[in-house]
């Protein structure tokens, strides 16, 4: 689920892949591309979860205005995974709630 030949765009150039971690399990997407196409891509729907209600929510402008997409990156909470390119080596993890700032040692 991904586009590669796009009408405006045109032929997605070579890219190079990448592995990253999501919720503890390893994934592979194409470096630069944001966070949540290589989710998207995976079959990943649900982001993060409300503060109220604990309700899921996930990409909805795709353009990071709404903050449905946020998600804990490398232990930083509330980071807007659609506007946000894929590297190498990340931790994604879903959001719940205000999310939680990973302890730094
Ligand atoms: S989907 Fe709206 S900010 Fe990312």
């Amino acid at each position: 689920m991904r586009v590669t030949e796009h009408p405006i765009l045109g032929k997605m150039d070579a890219v190079r892949e990448v592995e990253f971690e999501f919720d503890g399990k390893p994934m592979k997407g194409y470096e630069g591309e944001p966070i949540a196409t290589a989710l998207m891509a995976a079959g990943v729907k649900v982001f993060r979860y409300t503060i109220k209600g604990g309700n899921p929510r996930g990409v909805f402008c795709a353009i990071g205005r709404c903050t449905d997409c946020v998600m804990t990156v490398d232990g930083m909470p509330n980071v807007r995974t659609c506007v946000t390119p894929l590297r190498d080596g990340m931790r994604v993890q879903t959001q719940k709630g205000l999310g939680a700032w990973e302890e730094t040692k």
